[in-house]
C-alpha cells in the first residue's frame, strides 16, 4: 500500500483549516499534512494540534517554512489573495508542486507570473476550481457535451450571493475592498466563468460587463444608525444585516435550515426559528437538534476563534470588522454585476452576479436545440431538469447540497483534494491545467475592465495586449 502524500500548508484559516485540513482528518491513509505556516498563533497551534504537527514544523509565516526546506510532496497555499503571488512564486521555485487556492491572484500581471513560474519550473499547479468536482456540475458537463440539448445555443447562469455572505465577505470582510482584494466578479465568480469555459471548451470571442455598488453605502443607512450594531442601533429589529442577528443569534443559518427540501432538518430549522428556548431545552436529549444550537461553523467562525461561545462573538462583533454597520464601511466592490459573453463557437452566456439573495446558491439554464437543461445548486437542494423539446419528458436527477458541510461545496473541496492526491501519485493528470485557470480568469479581468471602462472587449486582443 503506498504511503500517505506529505502535505505543507501555508496559511491555516477557513480554506486551509476547514476545507483541506478537514478532509486530511477523515482521510489519514491518503493525505497528511505535516507542516504549518500560519503568523496567527492561536491557528497555527489549533491546526498542528489536530494534525500532530511536529514542533519544528509548525512555522510562523510561508517565507520561515520555504527556508526550512521540509521535504513535502506538496504545498497547499489557502493563504489570502494578495499573499497568493509571492507566497507561490517563491514555493513553486523552490521546486514545490502546489495546489493553490483560487483567485489565483489579484491582478492579472501577478496571475501570469504565477502560471509562467509554474510551467518554467516543470511544476504542477492545480488551481482550487472546487466546483468542477462536484457531481452536480460534472454532471452538467456530461449531459452538454453527450448531444443530449441538441446544439447549445445559449446559458444563463447565476451566482445568488445571499445577502448575509454579501454582507459577511464583500461589505464587512475580506473582500470589500479591492485595495485588499480582487475585484468580486473574480473574488466570486471566477468558479462560474470556469465552468462556463469547461461546458463550452472554446475560447470567448467577446465580452461586455456592467454593474456597481448600488446598495451598501452611506445614504442608504437607517436614521440614527451608529458606526457599528453593537452601539445601540435603532434599527436592531428591523435591519437584516443586523451582525448579533447574523452571528450570535445564526438567524440565516437556521433560516436555511428551515428551507430544506428534508422533513427533519425544515422542522429543526423552523423549530430554533421559532421556538429557540424550547429548541436549547430540547437538544439536551435530541442530538440533531445541536446542529443549530451549537452551530460553531462558516460565517461564525470567521468573526471569533472562539466561535462556541457568544459571549466570544459578541466581543468580536463590539471590536472587530463584522460588527460594523453595512452602511457605514470601507467597502468599494460592486454588489450586482452582469458579463455578457460571445463564444467563438456562436453560443452565447450570460453570468448573473448579485448579493441580495434570499439563499445562497447558483441557477443556471441551458437552452439548445433539442432540450433545456434547468437547474439550481443551492444551499439546501441541488437539481437538475432536462425537459425534452419533442416528447415534453422532463428527466430529473438530484445530488448533495452545497451546505453539505462535511464535504463542503457540495462535495467539490472533498472531490478536490482526493483528485490532488490523485495527481501526487501520477495516477491521473489533472482534470484542469493552471493555463486552463487563466482562462477562467482573464474573463473576469476582462469584465472588470469593461465594467469600468464601459466598454465590449475583443478577447483576443485583450490576450495580445497582456
Ligand atoms: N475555493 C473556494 O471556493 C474558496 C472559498 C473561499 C475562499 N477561497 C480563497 O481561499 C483563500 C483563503 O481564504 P480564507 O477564507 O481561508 O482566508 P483566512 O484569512 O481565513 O486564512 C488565511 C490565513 O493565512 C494566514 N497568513 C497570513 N499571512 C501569512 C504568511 N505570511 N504565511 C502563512 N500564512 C499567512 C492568516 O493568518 C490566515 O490564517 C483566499 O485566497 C480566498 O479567496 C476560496
Amino acid at each position: 500500500m503506498s504511503h500517505p502524500i506529505r502535505l505543507m500548508l501555508f496559511g491555516a484559516g477557513n480554506r486551509g483549516a476547514e476545507a483541506y485540513g478537514r478532509y486530511a482528518l477523515a482521510h489519514p491513509e491518503a493525505v497528511q499534512f505535516v507542516a504549518v505556516a500560519d503568523p496567527d498563533p492561536v491557528r497555527r497551534e489549533k491546526f498542528a494540534e489536530a494534525h500532530r504537527v511536529a514542533p519544528e514544523l509548525q512555522f510562523a509565516t510561508w517565507q520561515d517554512a520555504l527556508q526550512a526546506e521540509v521535504s513535502v510532496d506538496a504545498v497547499v497555499n489557502a493563504t489570502q489573495d494578495e499573499l497568493h503571488h509571492d507566497s507561490a512564486i517563491a514555493a513553486l521555485r523552490a521546486g514545490y508542486d502546489m495546489l493553490l487556492e483560487k483567485p489565483i491572484a489579484p491582478t492579472l500581471e501577478e496571475t501570469l507570473e504565477i502560471i509562467r513560474t509554474a510551467e518554467e519550473h516543470q511544476r504542477t499547479l492545480v488551481i482550487c476550481h472546487v466546483l468542477r468536482f462536484t457531481d452536480f456540475f460534472s454532471k452538467v458537463n456530461q449531459i452538454v457535451k453527450s448531444g443530449r440539448l441538441g446544439k447549445v445555443i445559449n446559458i444563463s447562469h447565476s451566482e445568488n450571493v445571499s445577502y448575509y455572505h454579501m454582507a459577511h465577505s464583500y461589505v464587512r470582510g475580506n473582500w470589500r475592498n479591492t485595495e485588499i482584494a480582487a475585484p468580486m466578479i473574480l473574488a466570486k465568480c471566477c468558479h462560474d466563468l470556469d465552468l462556463l469555459y469547461w461546458w463550452m471548451d472554446d475560447q470567448p470571442e467577446l465580452l461586455s460587463s456592467t454593474g456597481s455598488l448600488l446598495y451598501y453605502r452611506p445614504e442608504n443607512a437607517p436614521a440614527g444608525a451608529p458606526d457599528r450594531c453593537t452601539d445601540g442601533c435603532p434599527a436592531e429589529k428591523t435591519c437584516p444585516f443586523y451582525a448579533p442577528r447574523i452571528y450570535r443569534d445564526n438567524v440565516p443559518i437556521k433560516m436555511a435550515v428551515s428551507r430544506s427540501d428534508k422533513p427533519l432538518l425544515k422542522f429543526i430549522g423552523n423549530l430554533a426559528l421559532h421556538q429557540p428556548g424550547l429548541t436549547q431545552a430540547l437538544a439536551a436529549v435530541i442530538p440533531p437538534l445541536r446542529t443549530l444550537t451549537d452551530y460553531a461553523d462558516w460565517p461564525r467562525n470567521v468573526v471569533t476563534d472562539k466561535p462556541q461561545s457568544d459571549a466570544a462573538v459578541m466581543e468580536a462583533l463590539r471590536t472587530g470588522p463584522y460588527g460594523r454597520c453595512v452602511y457605514r464601511c470601507d467597502n468599494n466592490v460592486v454588489d450586482h454585476q452582469v458579463v455578457n459573453i460571445a463564444f467563438k463557437n456562436g453560443v452565447t452566456a450570460t453570468l448573473t452576479m448579485h448579493g441580495h439573495s434570499e439563499e445562497e446558491g447558483r441557477t443556471l439554464r441551458i437552452d439548445g436545440s433539442r432540450a433545456t437543461l434547468k437547474g439550481k445548486f443551492a444551499h439546501n437542494t441541488a437539481w437538475l431538469e432536462i425537459h425534452e423539446h419533442l416528447t415534453g419528458e422532463v428527466e430529473r436527477f438530484r445530488f448533495a447540497a452545497e451546505v453539505d458541510q462535511s464535504a463542503g461545496h457540495g462535495g467539490g473541496d472533498s472531490g478536490l483534494m482526493h483528485h490532488f492526491v490523485q495527481v501526487l501519485r501520477g495516477e491521473v493528470s489533472p482534470l484542469t491545467s493552471a493555463r486552463d485557470s487563466l482562462e477562467s480568469h482573464l474573463m473576469a479581468f476582462a469584465a472588470e475592465e469593461s465594467r469600468l471602462q464601459k466598454a465590449t472587449i475583443l478577447m483576443d486582443s485583450f490576450k495580445k495586449d497582456h
